[in-house]
């Protein structure tokens, strides 16, 4: 499928979920992000790839206002990114974030961790919180581990319990910062398969990620950063198949992708 035929078909009729207009973002003297333009439509799972330190956590801790983006702008359902630090909180519940190394309460067990948002942030009930993260934890894969300490469960199953956390918000959008990629060979199956489990449901998800298998095999469109910039997007099969770039070409093969 050419580019031009999968843009087509993605974008016709919809608007945006998340629409990105020449975002920049510094840091001092140096430009981390230079002009990024992109659109994120509902249901879709979006991978941003590319060498460390091409911009792609930038983009979302932007995206969530962690680290808000200087020029450009960020349109989120039609409305504009907020900028004062309430609004930003009001947005964060609407945005569940996975990262890398899991950020669970250590003292909480993986029920606590699951229940902690939804009661304190949106006085949802403990008796119904308790339920739902139930829910939540079995979806997983973990019902055996609700009473579990972080210390006491694999990188894998913590990731799950981060995962089941961000889902117990409700939020209308996931955010994956290389959710993987602290975990051993042999966990990291069972959180991309969640993931996948996540994407078959539909829900909207933008994932940084170095799994090229699983960029290949789940995401609806790929995002290829270099040095704050998009160096191509395109549907999976275009970006591993047929990349249209030198640049996507350099940093596939440097990676070993061989289609
Ligand atoms: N708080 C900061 N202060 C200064 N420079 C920063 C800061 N955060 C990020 N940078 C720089 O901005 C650039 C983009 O960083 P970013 O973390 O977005 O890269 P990345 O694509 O996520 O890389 P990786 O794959 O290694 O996680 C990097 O060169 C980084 O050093
Ligand atoms: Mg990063």
């Amino acid at each position: 499928m050419s580019s031009q035929v999968g843009q087509q078909i993605r974008g016709a009729g919809k608007k945006p979920i998340l629409s990105y207009h020449n975002v920049m973002k510094r840091f001092g003297n140096f430009t981390a992000l230079n002009g990024v333009s992109l659109d994120i439509y509902s249901g879709e799972v979006v991978c941003f790839i590319g060498p460390s330190g091409s911009g792609k956590s930038t983009m979302l801790r932007g995206t969530n206002a962690l680290d808000p983006f200087d020029e450009g702008q960020v349109f989120l359902d039609g409305s504009p990114l907020p900028t004062s630090e309430n609004e930003a909180r009001h947005l964060r519940r609407r945005m569940g974030m996975v990262f890398q190394n899991f950020e669970l309460f250590p003292h909480r067990t993986a029920l606590e961790n699951v229940m902690i948002g939804p009661v304190t942030v949106l006085g949802t009930s403990k008796d119904q919180a308790a339920k739902a993260a139930l829910k939540l934890l079995d979806k997983v894969g973990l019902a055996d581990k609700t009473q579990n300490y972080p210390a006491n469960l694999s990188g894998g199953q913590q990731q799950r319990v981060a995962i089941a956390r961000a889902l117990a918000m409700e939020p209308e959008l996931l955010l994956f910062d290389e959710p993987t990629s602290a975990l051993d060979p042999e966990t990291i199956g069972e959180v991309l398969n969640v993931m996948k489990t996540l994407a078959d449901e539909g829900r909207t998800m933008i994932v940084v990620t170095h799994e090229m298998n699983f960029a290949k095999r789940v995401a609806d469109w790929v995002v290829v950063f270099e040095r704050g910039q998009v160096v191509e997007q395109g549907p999976p099969e275009q970006i591993f198949d047929d990349p249209h770039t030198e640049r996507t070409r350099n940093f596939l093969s440097h990676l070993g992708w061989h289609g």
